[in-house]
């Protein structure tokens, strides 16, 4: 009899977004003439750009030659898209070296996998509301899961608490679901309680491309000490619309290490250039050149150009919820809008609400954790006019 892995019970029954899926298409099916708007899972809708498809195509051509066919590339990621990685960062002030960045296919998977390199005893901090991945990778393995607040009070941006000891801390910042940002200062006292408490710091940037204020840090590497205590992901989905394309990258430094039960100190990034080579085999050639085209100077200014339409539709709901007198957060640099539900509403109710009512989409706040109650995400990801007309629908309903 081969034993189970019994952590697996304590979890909810369905993930967050298959949970909101599965209602959608019930809905839908009972009502195939209503027009659904969905800005529930944060999911991009324009095209790839064209610096992109370009450098896909002349990807395939070449290795529909002989010449030029490659086979396994490295399970770390090409030097060209590694290089192009340490240089954007760069340009943002990081310095980093190539091989302390690991291509993958995602941000989701790196952020699961990563558990692999911690033991199971370790007690992990994590914001309540959370990306509910960070949760459940962690409950997957039996970890001890505590909680801070994140609230109205402090801007959704809970800071370090003294009294409380941490081994492993999620950080995500633009944050997702509620779009609020860490200042530099405020990531630098993360820092030296990650470095007081030998903490490692798991920090996501997926959406760092939205920071629209040069003054506000993209990376957690913009904190001096940042390299000795944090794991920085970031993804392609959201900075170039990669979310079914799929291409990410982790930054594990060199300075990051940790001491062993017998005091010899390991270092992360062998661990988990161990762990990739042993369990991945590497993103595809042509994924890995597309990703590369992004990092040029026509794919940034192309990227940028999706980005500043989304944070238009953002605008656009932002605009509206200040007409209804309607309280929200983020939306500024983030592609979600995190508002409190009207007349007190729970965040479920207000979903069926929403769906029944107005067909239009969005993601309760409960399924994000216990603080989430009472608020409600909308996305910027879809199109303008859908946007538009998913305000007009709200406002008719509730304004
Ligand atoms: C979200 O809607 O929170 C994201 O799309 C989920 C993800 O990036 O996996």
């Amino acid at each position: 009899m081969a034993n189970l892995n019994e952590h697996y019970r304590d979890l909810k029954d369905s993930y967050l977004f298959s949970e909101i899926a599965k209602r959608v298409d019930t809905f839908a099916k009972a009502h195939p003439e209503k027009k659904i708007i969905r800005m529930g899972i944060g999911d991009v809708t324009l095209p790839l750009a064209p610096a992109v498809t370009e450098a896909m195509h002349t990807a395939a051509d070449e290795l529909g030659k002989a010449e030029t066919f490659r086979g396994y590339g490295p399970e770390q990621g090409y030097a060209f898209l590694r290089e192009a990685i340490r240089d954007y960062y760069a340009k943002n002030g990081v310095r980093l070296q190539s091989d302390e960045i690991f291509v993958s296919d995602g941000a989701k998977s790196d952020v699961g996998n990563i558990t692999d390199l911690f033991a199971v005893d370790n007690t992990v901090l994590v914001p309540d509301p959370v990306y509910p991945v960070y949760v459940d990778t962690n409950i997957m393995d039996g970890r001890r899961i505590i909680y801070m607040d994140a609230n109205a009070d402090n801007g959704f941006l809970p800071m370090p608490d003294r009294s409380v000891h941490a081994d492993l801390i999620y950080l995500c910042s633009p944050n997702n679901p509620t779009g609020a940002v860490y200042s530099r200062e405020q990531l630098a006292e993360w820092v030296a309680y990650a470095l007081e408490n030998r903490a490692v710091i798991l920090f996501d940037a997926a959406y760092e491309a939205f920071i629209g204020d040069e003054g506000l840090p993209h990376s957690i590497y913009a904190v001096p000490g940042a390299e000795k205590c944090a794991i920085e992901f970031c993804s392609l989905s959201k900075t170039a619309g990669f979310t079914g394309t799929r291409c990410a990258y982790t930054v594990v430094p060199y300075a990051l290490e940790q001491t062993a039960a017998d005091g010899t100190l390991l270092s992360l990034n062998r661990m988990w250039n161990r762990r990739q080579t042993t369990k991945f085999n590497g993103v595809s050639y042509i994924v890995q050149r597309a990703a590369a085209a992004v990092f040029s100077e026509e794919g940034i200014r192309q990227a940028r150009e999706a980005i500043a339409y989304y944070k238009g539709n953002a605008a656009v709901i932002a605009k509206t919820f200040d007409s209804l007198g309607f309280r929200y957060f983020g939306g500024l640099h983030s592609p979600y809008i995190w508002m409190e539900c009207p007349d007190g509403m729970k965040s479920w109710d207000f979903f069926d609400l929403l769906l029944e009512k107005a067909a239009v989409v969005g993601t309760p706040g409960a399924g994000f954790g216990s603080n989430g109650e009472g608020y409600f995400r909308l996305t910027g990801f879809g199109s303008r006019e859908q946007t538009e007309e998913a305000m007009q629908r709200m406002r008719a309903l509730l304004g």
